[in-house]
């Protein structure tokens, strides 16, 4: 076969449309389908660059019939020809094959995506192949330039990227259950005299987890670079089964020294438009794909968080909404409780019709180093819940007094040898400051119009699932 340098689909495709009829080019992928007749073969080609397949075009008196055979839908070929003008409806170019190489058959009785039209469940069990499929491509895709846009959004705007450690030896967060690391042999661990597992023997010498969040280490950032930010895989052992939850998600985490409240709350939701507006501006053949599949209200809604303001008010505020609500919720609400996301997307979806921001919780419900308000029964935390997800951000100013520090984590019990560090940084140029945490898979939830966390994860991670 003459060796051209292989040119990506979406090089012919895309909006940038870099190449023009008459090219002689190269391509490499995946076939979807083959159809065609005693004369004339079409195949649709993907390679993963763009959400569109590139119709081959293959004259049959001039490809041998053995070679024809073994391209079936999931076989992975090379094919030079010639673009040209598509005759056809729904595609502007298609390629004239001259040479085709096959890399990798697909047996057509084995292959698990012969058809289209898979259920999402049936997916999550051939995860290992599921990104060849439309869906998941537009998934992956999207994932990725999220990634990219968190990257930029805080890069343009002079904060950090730290990486906080995925083993912790702290586990004071409160966020979740842990998971624990430990090379111990779990059949016979060595014992205290009193029968205790005995963690001195345990590769760093005391227990360890996977880490629930990275905020507290930020802080210790924060309190140096000023801006940080945080991004990186976290892990919560709860055995949750809602479409919203994974046992292993990525978090990004800014915390801002001189920040108060209002500064936090301001640049969550700048964040969230730039994200949303990112996709919207660099994913749309991906958004049109899973508009029309999935969601058919996804653009506009998408589009109406950009344009509108996010709703501020105290939790106080949405308890009394609530409760004059007349609402049936499964679980009644009361000045005091933790809102489930039944109460959340009410609030959103029903009765302010726009993302809400809600702050100044009951401190009871809230994590040790929230900054404690002088109602001594609030903390100036600060959730963000949107459309279909509920809590999207989760966040707070910090208390940056060591005393009221100091005596809230003596109040709640946390032993206060394993906090040393942490609490030195109010002991040592204390500063006002605050942050907050955004779940990666909540965001992309959002942007994709998908309904289940698994969905939106290569490789999702949840309680008896751990298979790919
Ligand atoms: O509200 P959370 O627990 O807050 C923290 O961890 C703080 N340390 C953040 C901070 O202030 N730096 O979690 C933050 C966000 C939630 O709002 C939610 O979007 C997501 O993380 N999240 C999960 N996403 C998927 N699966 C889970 N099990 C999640 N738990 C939280
Ligand atoms: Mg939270």
């Amino acid at each position: 076969m003459e060796s051209l340098k292989r040119t990506r689909i979406v090089e012919i495709l895309g909006e940038k449309m870099a190449i023009t009829a008459g090219t002689k080019v190269n391509l490499k992928g995946w076939v979807r389908t083959k159809r065609g007749n005693k004369s004339v073969a079409f195949i649709a080609l993907n390679d993963g660059s763009i959400i569109h397949n590139i119709q081959i075009v293959v004259d049959l008196s001039v490809f041998d019939e053995q070679t024809m055979k073994l391209i079936t839908t999931g076989s992975c070929i090379s094919v030079n020809g010639v673009l040209v003008e598509s005759p056809g409806q729904g595609q502007a170019f298609e390629v004239q094959a001259s040479e085709i190489e096959v890399y990798g058959t697909a047996d057509a009785e084995t292959y698990p995506l012969q058809k289209k039209g898979h259920t999402l469940e049936f997916l999550r069990e051939i995860a290992h192949l599921r990104p060849r499929t439309n869906t998941f491509g537009a998934v992956l895709r999207i994932r990725h330039a999220m990634s990219f846009a968190v990257h930029k959004f805080f890069n343009d705007r002079g904060f950090y990227y730290l990486h906080t450690p995925i083993i912790t030896g702290s586990d004071a967060e409160g966020a979740g259950a842990m998971f624990r690391v430990t090379t111990l042999d779990a059949k016979n661990p060595p014992l205290t005299p009193s029968g205790e597992v005995d963690f001195t023997n345990d590769f760093f010498g005391k227990p360890t987890n996977l880490t629930v969040s990275g905020q507290l280490e930020g802080e210790l950032g924060a309190l140096a670079l000023s801006n940080v930010y945080t991004f990186g895989p976290t892990f919560r052992a709860e055995k949750s089964y809602t479409p919203r939850h994974l046992a292993e998600f990525w978090m990004i985490e800014p915390e801002m020294a001189f920040y108060d409240i209002n500064d936090n709350m301001d640049l969550a939701e700048e964040f969230l438009k730039y994200l949303v507006n990112y996709a919207l501006d660099n994913c749309m053949a991906d958004l049109e794909f899973l508009n029309k599949m999935y969601d058919n209200e996804l653009i506009e809604r998408l589009r109406f968080v950009t344009g509108n303001a996010f709703q501020r008010l105290d939790y106080t505020e949405a308890i009394d909404i609530l409760m004059a609500s007349g609402q049936k919720f499964e679980y009644p609400v009361d000045w005091g409780t933790d809102l489930q996301s039944e109460h959340e997307r009410y609030m959103v979806e029903k009765h302010f019709k726009k993302p809400v921001i809600l702050t100044n919780y009951p401190k009871e419900i809230k994590a040790f180093y929230m900054k404690q308000n002088d109602d001594n029964r609030t903390v100036r935390a600060m959730d963000v819940l949107f459309p279909r997800i509920g809590e999207i951000i989760g966040g707070s100013q910090r208390e940056e007094n060591l005393e009221k520090l100091t005596n809230r984590i003596n109040e709640l019990g946390i032993p206060e040898k394993d906090m040393w560090w942490y609490i030195d940084t109010r002991r040592f140029g204390t500063a006002p400051h605050s942050g907050f945490g955004l779940g990666f898979e909540r965001l992309i939830l959002f942007v994709t119009g998908m309904a289940n966390i698994r969905d939106v994860i290569p490789f999702p991670r949840t309680t008896q699932n751990a298979d790919f």
